[in-house]
Parts: C-alpha cells; structure tokens; sequence
C-alpha cells in the first residue's frame, strides 16, 4: 500500500531517496530550505549531476508522487514516515562531523510528525547520535518516537540504483510496529530478497562508519603498496589483481592512484577518529590517521613527480584531466584532482583543468585555476598532462593524436587507466603511480 512520507534534507543522499520512494509508488514530500535548490527541483532539474537521477526526477514530478517544500506544514502529520537525510559536514575546527543539521532538523520534526509515524535516519552519523536524538524529540514531542537508524550505502555516479536495488538493508532501533511499516516502505527492496539485517541504534550508526573506514583503508592499504613499488621496481596493478584474487580480499577497492576523496570517506574517517577520541578510546583507530596520511601523500606524489621531472614547475603549464572526486559525478568536495591541480597552481604552474561535467562550478570555486573546453586546446597548450579522474572520455584519448599537439610528451596517469605500452609507443614519457615497471625503476 503506498504510503506518505517525507524527505528531509535533498542533498545526494535525500534527493536520490525522494526519488526513490516516488518510484515505489509513494506519496513523497522533499523538504529542503535552499531556496534555489528548491526551485531547480520544481524544474524538475537537479542541482548536479548524478547519472539517470535526473530523468526519474522529472518522471517522479510529472506523476505528481514527488513534490517539494521548504519546510514542514500540516502535510507532515499525515505522513507515515519521515526520512532524514540531512548533511553532517566535517566541522570546520576540528575533525569532527557537525551534527547540527540533524538535530535541529529532529527538533524541527517533532513539532509536527504524529505519534504513529516513524522517523528514519539516513545520514552518517556518529555513534550515539541517533540515541540522543531519539530522547530529545521524544522530550519535545511529548511522546516516544518510533526511530529507526537505516544508514544508506549509495554511492555517487550509481546512486539511483544502489537505491532501488541496495545490496543489504541495515535497520538499528525501533519497534516491530515501525519496522513493519518501513519494511512495507521498502517492499520492493524485500520482494527482491535483499538481506535485512536487525540490529540496535548504536550498531546500524557504526556499520556505515566502518563501512567506509574498511573501504578507505583497502585504498590506502594499496596506495601504501605503490610507495614501497615506486623505489622496489613492483608493480601495484599486478600485485592488486594478484591479492585480489583471493576471496578473502577480494578485488574491488584495490586501484592505485591518487587515492579517495568526495564527501564521505575522508571526512567520514575523520569524525570516526575524533568520535573514537571522545569516547575514550582513540589509540583503536590510529590506524585510520595512517589511512588518511596515505591517501593526502598520494597527491603529493604527483607533485613530486612532475617537479623532478622539470626541475621546477613553475611556468610549467600543466593540463589536468578531471576535477570530480570520481567519474560520472560532478562532485568537487575534497577531490584529489582539485588539490593536485591547486598544489601545482600554489607552486607557480599554469594549471588547465578539463573535466566533462564539473567545468562551471570549477571557474567559479577556483578561479586561479584555467578550465578548457576542448581537450585538443589543452593538450597544445601543455608541457605535461596528469589524468587525474577516470572519465571514460580520457582512457579514449588517442596518444599518437594528441602527442602531435605537445612539443614534450609526459603524461602522468594518476588512475592507472591508460595502456602504458601503447603510449610509450606514441612517444610519451609515461608515470603512471605505483608502477614502477611502467617507467624506469627506481626511476620514479
Ligand atoms: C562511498 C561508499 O562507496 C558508499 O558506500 C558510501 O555510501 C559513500 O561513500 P562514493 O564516495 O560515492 O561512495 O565513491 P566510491 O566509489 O566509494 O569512491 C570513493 C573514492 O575512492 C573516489 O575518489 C575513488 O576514486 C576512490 N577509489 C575507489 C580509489 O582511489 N581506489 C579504488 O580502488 C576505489
């Protein structure tokens, strides 16, 4: 039975939800108070960019299942359940996560939910928040809230479809009432025989949190591994496919390069470390402060590289592929690209940046840095290239057509994307991180 809810906070998370929930049919609400958020998503328009996201928007809008508001009226206390979804940003002081938005978000959404609905908490949070908030808007709303921490694992670019089709579903607190209800929320998600795993609020908050932490220390853990193969003469690549291939590693999240960014494994790591230090037991996660060290000297690296590769780099001009913390996003929060493009920038170099999605916002949060359009402009403009975001567009790049446009061909693949035989061939000077066989040993 559909069912009305609303959605709070249309960020990544929250407007790929809405979406979400209009799709299974329900009567979905999205709150957001950014007024020009708002308005774009009346357009039907999202304000970035997120594969497919925005064709379902507008399909969701059109059926009249998803509409927006900029805060709560008396809509919210028809509803059966409200999700929070709201951002908790690394703090600007400390490592942190600022919880701010969601409880005033909680607080805000006692005063007008009803005493059968169910709340759900979406966002990354640190453990022990969703209990507090659970007694303060208890306190404010003069009855026991129904809350149920239900963490989202969705990753950007395939945002959509982690969605509708998550892999687990991890539901902590509640009562069985309120499991029920959210379960038939999700009833496409239970028909398709997806695992639900129960558990209580403290443990749900903390399974995304080591989610994340696992993951980002497997990307350290093999960018760890290219220090040592950059002075050895090893080969990181190989030696992933190689590990990978027993089932207690696995594969995934064992690509070399110039390590993770976005909005939510660094600062995700950081609020662990620091929530781990306020409880009394931070020596337990020391190692993440190395995950985190690793991953900040990968884009260094790149730096380095190119230093030593022309003595200095300033006047260089120095063409950057990519500027989102991954590709099919245009996310720019603590991108790898950004930095190294800024690093190279702070050191004197003329820096281009391209990238197929994130071009605008580049120009305008980064002015120092000098956005082409036209990969053909960049190339004749460039003393070295950094592929720095693996873009489907870049692995394309032919070398023998480009080359023709540099008088010095260096390329550094900073995602170890491009076919180093097939460029070497053309020409180029190739680095690619973490490979040491692919240039000269120790030669890096
Ligand atoms: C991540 C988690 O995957 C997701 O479950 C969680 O909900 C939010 O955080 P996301 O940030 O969208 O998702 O991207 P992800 O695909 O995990 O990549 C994160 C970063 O790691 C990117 O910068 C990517 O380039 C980098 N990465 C990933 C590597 O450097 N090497 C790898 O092997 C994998």
């Amino acid at each position: 039975m559909p069912k009305i809810v609303t959605v709070i906070g249309l960020g990544y998370l929250g407007a790929t939800h809405a979406v979400a929930m209009a799709e299974f049919g329900h009567t979905v609400i999205g709150i957001e108070p950014d007024e020009s958020k708002l308005r774009a998503f009346r357009e039907k328009k999202l304000p970035f960019y997120e594969p497919g996201l925005e064709l379902a928007l507008s399909k969701a809008v059109d059926s009249g299942k998803l509409t927006f508001q900029s805060a709560h009226s008396e809509t919210s206390r028809n509803a059966h359940a409200h999700f929070i979804c709201v951002g908790t940003p690394q703090s600007e002081s400390s490592y942190a996560a600022n919880t701010t938005y969601i409880y005033a978000s909680g607080s805000e959404l006692a005063k007008w939910m009803s005493p059968e609905s169910i709340v759900v908490g979406k966002s990354t949070v640190p453990v022990g928040t969703a209990l507090r908030l659970k007694t303060e808007m208890s306190e404010s709303a003069g009855f026991d809230v129904d809350l149920i921490w239900n963490p989202e694992f969705l990753r950007e670019g395939n945002a959509l479809e982690d969605s509708l089709r998550p892999d687990r579903v991890v539901l902590g607190g509640g009562t069985a009432k309120g499991i029920a209800t959210l379960k038939e929320i999700y009833a496409p998600i239970v028909k398709a025989g997806t695992p639900f795993v129960e558990m209580d609020l403290q443990t749900a908050e903390l399974v995304k949190t080591a989610a994340n932490s696992f993951l980002a220390t497997k990307i350290s853990f093999i960018n760890a591994m290219a220090e040592i193969a950059e002075v050895s003469g090893a080969d990181t690549v190989k030696l992933a496919e190689a590990i990978g291939l027993d089932e207690r590693i696995g594969k995934h999240f064992l690509k070399t390069g110039i390590g993770f960014g976005g909005g939510c494994f660094p600062k995700d790591i950081r609020a662990f470390i620091s929530r781990a230090e306020e409880l009394g037991v931070g020596d337990a996660l020391d190692f993440l402060r190395a995950v985190d060290a690793v991953n900040l000297r990968r884009r260094q690296r790149v730096v380095d590289l190119l230093n030593k590769e022309f003595g200095t780099i300033a006047e260089k001009k120095i063409f950057v592929l990519g500027a989102s913390f991954k590709p099919n996003s245009d996310d720019l929060r603590d991108s790898p690209a950004i930095a190294v493009a800024t690093k190279l920038r702070e050191l004197g170099a003329n820096v281009f940046i391209h990238d197929p999605k994130a071009g605008e916002q580049v120009s305008i949060l980064f002015p120092e840095l000098t956005v082409v359009d036209n990969l053909a402009e960049g190339f004749s403009m460039a003393n070295a290239v950094v592929l720095a975001t693996e873009w489907d567009e870049y692995k394309q790049i032919d070398p023998e057509v480009s080359g023709t446009l540099m008088a010095q061909k260096v390329v550094v693949d900073g995602r170890n994307v491009l076919d180093v035989e097939r460029w070497r061939n053309a020409g180029w000077k190739i680095y690619a991180l973490g490979r040491s066989v692919a240039n000269e040993v120790g030669g890096l």
